[in-house]
């Protein structure tokens, strides 16, 4: 418990107060009222009171189990932790700063409650491996959040690809027209990105499942402690295989706050897309009015708020991910105070990758795709230049001098103010005798989109393949 006299630190002779700590015993003064603050975590780790229950009661099965506890202490102690729970869920106990850690305040509240049974719960664990444990059950229940999240989306792309197998857009690189493909092509591009988001949470959660509680302090207890049951308790695959690693490992959530960084990035691409889309001038899209918002002084405003709110996000999770890895880098075996640091931040990422996801699909299930004028800006930007080169080429050009010619006709174009196909015979003729009159078939939109079926590629019939599998993807 929290035990400065107020404005002082000495208290010589008040062991109350001293022992009142769950480390009191080996110190005569209390602690500086700043350093207290300094070295609480109770602020933030209240956020996985639940898991530290859930810990406290695979531990306390485990050790009555093993005749390190009787079986009326065990039921005692699984009585007061029921109580403290249902407390605090009503309201009538609350998580306040009195305490220095979530752990403490279970512990000291359960001794409040039931006594000296209360002080056998922390028999054989220390706050090192309980605070692994928690840390790790908590992200692992974020993970798997994350991951339904992400397969929500997934379906929301999905069905958009289903509907848009035949909406011609313009695709570009370097933000500018390249080629004609298709609506539902560009979204599988982000299926593409978000499946292998999922999979990496998948292939995490496989590496991270194993328990640290048992690790003890740093080199496990001389009592008979059994792991393997404290782990099946808990939904692990099994236990930590070595206990100075079992309390000082953090990779896992490095791993996640990397996967968090990698979505943030994608979510962050398609924002940039939903922007410009959205703009006066391309005008792609249309934002439900439900994921906009407007100006406060220019009345025509709808502005891409959400989509700009989750591009400016993913810096803090990234920020997230460098303020862990630079905190464990020079942190030697086995656990040191800095790895408290590992929360804070942490959760915020979790919190805002988690939230963005989910906006996300909300703007993007509810968005407008303004087909018109797709197809019309792929139509007036030359998209179609590559396959009158081709044509060429089939015609016997060779590819560099097709291209050459292909340059003048855009050209003749861009002085003209017309698109290739608005071209007279005579007009291509006059640049290149190759061309005949099914030239405007081959550089049709159509064909261009159409006839690409390479695996990978815009063609309908290939899209509907890769639908498929998608679909089969998401059912599993
Ligand atoms: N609040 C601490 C943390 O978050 C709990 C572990 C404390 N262990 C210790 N030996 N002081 O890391």
């Amino acid at each position: 418990m929290r035990v400065f006299l107020s404005g002082k630190t000495a208290t010589e002779g008040r062991e109350d107060i001293i022992m009142a700590q769950l480390w009191g015993g080996r110190f005569t003064k209390a602690t500086d009222e700043l350093v207290y603050d300094f070295n609480a975590s109770i602020g933030f780790d209240q956020r996985f009171f639940q898991e530290d229950l859930m810990g406290s009661r695979a531990h306390v099965k485990m050790l009555a189990k093993q005749g390190i506890l009787t079986e009326q202490e065990r039921d005692e102690i699984l009585a007061g932790l029921d109580g403290i729970e249902a407390d605090v869920k009503e309201g009538k106990l609350e998580i306040t700063k009195e305490y220095e850690d979530i752990h403490s305040f279970v512990e000291a509240n359960l001794i409040d409650r039931i006594g000296d049974a209360g002080k056998k719960l922390h028999t054989g664990r220390s706050r090192n491996d309980q605070v692994a444990l928690d840390m790790r059950l908590y992200t692992r229940s974020q993970v798997q959040h994350t991951e339904e999240l992400l397969h929500h989306l997934l379906e929301t792309i999905l069905h958009i690809m289903e509907e848009n197998t035949e909406t011609i857009m313009p695709g570009f690189t370097h933000l500018q027209k390249a080629q004609p493909i298709t609506l539902a092509h560009h979204m599988g591009a982000y299926f593409e990105m978000f499946r292998r988001d999922e999979l990496r949470l998948k292939d995490i959660y496989k590496r991270m499942n194993y328990c640290p509680l048992g690790s003890g302090a740093l080199a496990g207890t001389t009592y008979p402690l059994d792991r393997e049951y404290t782990a099946e308790l808990l939904d692990f695959f099994g236990p930590t295989e070595n206990s100075m690693d079992g309390v000082s490992d953090r990779d896992y959530l490095l791993e996640y706050l990397s996967a968090l960084s990698v979505i943030m990035m994608h979510l962050s691409r398609f924002s940039e897309e939903v922007i410009i889309w959205n703009s006066n001038e391309y005008r792609f899209i249309e934002i439900d009015d439900a994921y906009s918002t407007g100006s406060s002084i220019m009345p025509q405003k709808k502005n891409p708020d959400i989509a700009e709110l989750v591009r400016g996000k993913t810096g803090r999770v990234y920020g997230a991910l460098m303020s862990l890895l630079t905190t464990m880098k020079g942190i030697p075996l086995a656990y040191n105070k800095d790895m408290q640091e590992d929360k804070e931040l942490s959760f915020d990422a979790m919190d805002t990758a988690n939230g963005c996801i989910q906006l996300f699909d909300g703007m993007l299930s509810t968005m407008t795709f303004l087909k018109d004028n797709m197809e019309a800006s792929a139509k007036n930007g030359f998209t179609n230049a590559t396959d009158a080169a081709d044509y060429l080429v089939n015609h016997g050009v060779p590819f560099r001098d097709a291209h050459g010619i292909i340059g003048r006709v855009v050209l003749y174009c861009i002085e003209k103010d017309m698109a290739i196909d608005d071209m007279s015979l005579e007009e291509l003729q006059a640049i290149s005798p190759v061309f005949e009159a099914d030239i405007y078939d081959a550089i049709s939109m159509d064909t261009c989109v159409n006839k690409r079926l390479t695996i990978g590629a815009p063609g309908k019939e290939v899209m509907e393949k890769a639908i498929a599998s998608y679909k089969a993807y998401l059912s599993k």
